[in-house]
């Protein structure tokens, strides 16, 4: 049989500043402590002892909001190159969106979509299973029985795609027959996604909200019992864009003005300001990017919904904490512990021994300028924060044990991206 291959990172330090040490078996997390003793694996081939001089290691981030564009539009993105750009930026575990073609809406296209996940993905997936217009209740149904999924998306607003659900008996039918419903809902739609879960649902968890007004919509629901319960919970979540860019930012070149464009819109700086705020409160669950990649020609030629997001989230909230706007702590909890959570995934989240090792290695202090000191692997191949200053980068990924990003390069011979389980 062959031997496990064994990596100990040495010197590490966590989010909290202590020293951590991790000694990783196979594809598990054997040891996380303050030194591990390497004195007794020196010498063997197939271990790597790796000192990270007292870099910054986190779990690998968890990002469940995506739109890998496979299958039916992989001209702009696919799980290959939509992968490529997680692992490099420090994502270990994607969700896509059902909004492909076909959508993500019946168990065979499922099925279809989990196929091609599992053959071209670099790091791990999940999927959500998609609500539709035309009432596919009882595929829901049959996916959430046969332990395919334990996640449904809906529209409840106009957005990429043909998924919007305007009548009222299939909303209420599909948080009747879900477990944790996610919802595209924006402004009014909001309240009626709280109440749609409050009466019927098990779960419901806000898509990118954008401006104070909706973010206190959802505060008010978290905080009153009667609404937020054990049995029908409300998560909130929040992109990267709706916290580093504004109306603003969007108005200030006629390029800008195309291509800063997204479904929820860009709001005012102060909204910019709350989420923050909102943030550093606790009241904000995870961060997920919307990655929602167009090409930049067809972006400019009309106004599209969406933008790139995997490769950079990381990096800007990285640098938001050395711009005192965040702790390294609260970073770890919206980006890799809570969509864990919340998503109930098996093993993965958190540097703990016996969990799955997706890990990562951050230079706080590395100073880069976007897309000039980096390739962006999208394949729609441009980012909103071209020519950022950033402090902060992914220096190394390691997915399931092997380490798939290093010294700038993706390690192109290893694939040990899996479909994450969940508990129940
Ligand atoms: O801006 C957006 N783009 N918002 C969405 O809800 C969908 C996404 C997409 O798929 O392009
Ligand atoms: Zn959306
Ligand atoms: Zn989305």
């Amino acid at each position: 049989m062959e031997k496990n291959k064994i990596i100990i990172l040495k010197n590490g330090i966590d989010v909290f500043g202590n020293k951590i040490e991790i000694l990783v078996n196979g594809e598990i997390i054997e040891k996380v402590s303050e030194n591990i003793d390497e004195s007794k694996f020196e010498n063997n081939e197939n271990v790597r002892i790796i000192d990270v001089e007292g870099k910054l290691v986190m779990p690998g981030v968890i990002d469940v909001h995506t739109h890998m564009r496979e299958p039916g539009v992989t001209y702009k993105e696919d799980f290959a190159t939509g992968s490529r750009a997680c692992v490099k930026a420090g994502v270990t575990t994607f969700y896509d969106m059902p909004n492909t073609v076909p959508t993500t809406t019946t168990e065979e296209n499922l099925l279809e979509k989990k196929k091609l996940a599992s053959e071209k993905s670099i790091v791990n997936f999940g999927i959500h299973f998609g609500g539709s217009k035309n009432d596919n209740v009882e595929e829901i149904k049959k996916v959430l029985k046969n332990g395919e999924v334990n996640t449904v998306k809906i529209f409840m607003n106009v957005s990429t795609g043909e998924m919007l659900i305007e009548d009222d008996e299939i909303l209420a039918k599909v948080f009747e027959n879900s477990k944790l419903v996610l919802v595209h809902a924006e402004n009014e739609m909001i309240d009626k996604a709280i109440e749609l879960n409050k009466n019927y649902g098990s779960g419901l968890y806000v898509c990118h909200i954008p401006s104070a007004e909706e973010m206190k919509k959802v505060i008010n629901a978290k905080e009153n019992s009667d609404v937020n319960t054990k049995e029908h919970p409300v998560y909130a979540e929040v992109t990267p864009h709706h916290l580093f860019l504004n109306t603003e930012i969007r108005e200030s070149t006629e390029r800008n003005k195309m291509l800063l464009r997204m479904k929820p819109e860009l709001r005012e700086k102060s909204d910019n300001e709350f989420l923050w705020e909102a943030i550093n409160r606790g009241e904000v669950d995870t961060i997920g990017t919307d990655h929602a990649p167009h090409l930049i020609s067809e972006k400019l030629e009309k106004i599209t919904f969406g933008m790139p997001g995997v490769e950079t989230s990381l990096a800007l909230m990285i640098n938001a904490y050395n711009e005192g706007k965040i702790s390294l702590e609260m970073i770890q909890k919206l980006m890799c512990e809570n969509p864990a959570k919340i998503m109930k995934i098996e093993k993965r989240g958190k540097l703990q021994e016996g969990y799955f090792a997706d890990v990562i290695v951050v230079d706080t202090k590395k100073e880069w300028i976007v897309g000039i000191d980096d390739t962006i692997e999208s394949k729609c191949g441009w980012t909103p924060y071209e020519n950022w200053r950033l402090k902060g980068k992914n220096i190394m990924t390691i997915v399931n044990g092997e380490i798939v990003y290093e010294n700038g390069k993706i390690n192109e011979n290893v694939k040990s991206g899996k479909e994450v389980k969940f508990y129940d």
